[in-house]
């Protein structure tokens, strides 16, 4: 640098390569050397550049930020990430915490819509949502995606109130405080009516075999029971064998047994169910009623396989004891007799629905081809009979006027199940009621009302059908002779 040449713009030079002294002392000096030039142009121009490169190597720095380069500051940077490792760790902490104490419990019954529990809407976990595919059964599934992944926490093992039982959703990650998780599949059902009736126990059952039937077949862990929001204990015992016969097991009722008032049950999975059938299409629910028939007959060690004798035709008089019943049994056996004995093959049965067991019933179904009995919950037993059997049903006076909607349940699961009715006779004489015929008041007089006989009507009727179901029944010996294979019950379509 000492050397005398004069005017070289060095600065500028050394201002460009600046890295290191050495390195830009040689290039200086030898540049210097080389350039003979001594023009104050030059200099400028040899500045612009080097100002320019300045620049663009700094916003090169800028994009590309050095690796870090140990140093001092190394120590610190460290101290700086724990530290706010740590501070996302006492975040997350309060977060989860606030979670956890955000869980909101909801009464089970919504009572702003105690008078609309049948009109669509249900009180019963009001807040929720169903998820429903066309012509599938509507359900509520947790976790689910609809719920973000959360879990259903139930506080609800009060019996004589709904509204003073909850529900809540909940992460896993932050179940609310003292939560039981109990682990498997849970099935929480709303029956608006109740477990013991064969017919509303029924309704309520059929949406979980059909969930079940689409669900790989899965089994549930437990089922809980709730009736208008209060918890039941139980189910009546031809309901629960037909569950246990459906699922390979015993159902276990749960009864929150070793949970303290008052703090939540969680539910690795759960599935809820309130519309009962409602929203399924006939071939979904003939599905449902195919399995749990099949697999009713396995449970009972009926036979599945049909007796070869194709001609046979089985008539059962399914007969009630009380109200209901057939004033004049023995006239009314007496005319059906007669019809059956017209018909090959046709064999009649005479059975009473109060003193036989579930595995009986299903017995005499497997071998009834036409079920004629009174309207009565022992009719629920059709859909035990094969697919395409025929029901004849029988009303006390009085019952077409006042006995309201429910009075059809019978044609709706005979459709629902794959079967044929075949007509109800509504018998024109019967007690007398002190108002006039329309008054609701008459229900009380007619509801337990007993049942005549029109002989003319039941010879008629029974011919009929018999001769319908004797024509069909060949035409599927016809068929079947062809594909005796086709059907297998082997696994009823569900393991
Ligand atoms: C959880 O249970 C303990 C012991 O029973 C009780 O002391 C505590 O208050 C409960 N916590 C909550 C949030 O209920
Ligand atoms: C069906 O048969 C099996 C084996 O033969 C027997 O263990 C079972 O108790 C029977 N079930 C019924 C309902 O009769
Ligand atoms: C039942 O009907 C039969 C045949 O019609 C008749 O002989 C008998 O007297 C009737 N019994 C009663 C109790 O009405
Ligand atoms: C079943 O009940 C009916 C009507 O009460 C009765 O007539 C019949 O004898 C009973 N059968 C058996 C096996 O108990
Ligand atoms: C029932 O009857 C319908 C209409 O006649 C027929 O298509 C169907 O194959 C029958 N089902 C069975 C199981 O016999
Ligand atoms: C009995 O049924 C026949 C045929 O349906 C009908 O013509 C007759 O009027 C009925 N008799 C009575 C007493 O209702
Ligand atoms: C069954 O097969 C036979 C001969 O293979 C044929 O003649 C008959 O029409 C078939 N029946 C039906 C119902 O398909």
């Amino acid at each position: 640098m000492t050397k005398p040449h004069p005017q070289v713009d060095r600065t500028a030079v050394v201002a460009a390569i600046s890295t290191t002294n050495t390195y830009s002392k040689k290039h200086h000096s030898r540049n210097a050397s080389s350039f003979s030039c001594y023009s104050p142009k030059l200099s400028l121009f040899l500045l612009a550049i080097c100002v320019t490169l300045f620049i663009l190597f700094q916003i090169q720095s800028l994009h590309n930020p050095p690796p870090s380069s140990p140093s001092s500051s190394t120590s610190w940077s460290f101290i700086h990430q724990w530290q706010k490792v740590k501070n996302y760790k006492e975040d997350l902490k309060s977060m989860a915490e606030k979670l956890r104490n955000a869980v909101t419990f909801l009464p089970l019954k919504d009572l702003r819509y105690s008078d609309k529990a049948l009109q669509g809407h249900t009180w019963f976990m009001s807040s929720m949502y169903d998820y429903h595919e066309e012509g599938e059964v509507q359900y509520q599934q947790f976790p689910s995606e609809s719920s973000q992944n959360r879990l259903l926490c139930l506080k609800g093992r009060e019996t004589h109130d709904g509204s003073w039982n909850y529900y809540a959703l909940s992460w896993p990650e932050t179940l609310p405080h003292n939560a039981t998780l109990l682990k498997g599949l849970a099935f929480v059902s709303y029956n608006h009516y109740d477990y013991g009736n064969i017919w509303h126990g029924l309704s309520a059952m059929v949406p979980f075999v059909a969930w079940h039937h689409k669900n790989n077949c899965e089994f549930p862990s437990r089922w809980i029971l709730y009736h208008w929001g209060e918890l039941r204990l139980g189910m009546g015992l031809w309901l629960k064998t037909l569950m246990e016969a459906t699922f390979n097991g015993e159902p276990n009722i749960e009864r929150f047994d070793g949970v303290n008032e008052d703090e939540p049950v969680c539910f690795e999975k759960a599935v809820v169910m309130r519309h009962n059938e409602g929203g399924m299409s006939r071939d979904r629910r003939m599905e449902v009623y195919d399995l749990m028939r099949c697999k009713a007959r396995i449970y009972c060690n009926v036979s599945l396989e049909k007796k070869d004798d194709d001609k046979a035709i089985g008539m059962t008089l399914f007969m009630r004891t009380g109200p209901r019943s057939f004033s004049n049994e023995s006239a009314v056996v007496g005319i059906f007799q007669k019809q059956c004995a017209k018909v090959d093959g046709c064999r009649l049965t005479v059975a009473y629905s109060n003193n036989l067991t579930f595995c009986e019933q299903v017995e005499l179904m497997g071998k009834t081809d036409i079920l004629v009995s009174p309207h009565g919950a022992q009719l629920t037993n059709m859909f035990l009979m094969d697919r395409n059997s025929s029901v004849m049903e029988f009303f006390p006076k009085g019952w077409l006027k006042l006995a309201g909607v429910g009075q059809f349940v019978y044609h709706w699961i005979a459709s629902w199940s794959g079967m044929r009715h075949q007509g109800a006779w509504r018998d024109p004489d019967g007690d007398t009621c002190p108002y006039s015929e329309d008054d609701r008041r008459c229900m009380s007089v007619y509801k337990n009302g007993r049942i005549g006989y029109n002989e003319t009507h039941f010879a008629e009727w029974s011919a009929n059908v018999l001769h319908e179901v004797k024509t069909r029944k060949l035409e599927i010996g016809k068929q079947k002779q062809n594909d005796s294979a086709s059907i297998s019950y082997g696994s009823c379509g569900c393991g």
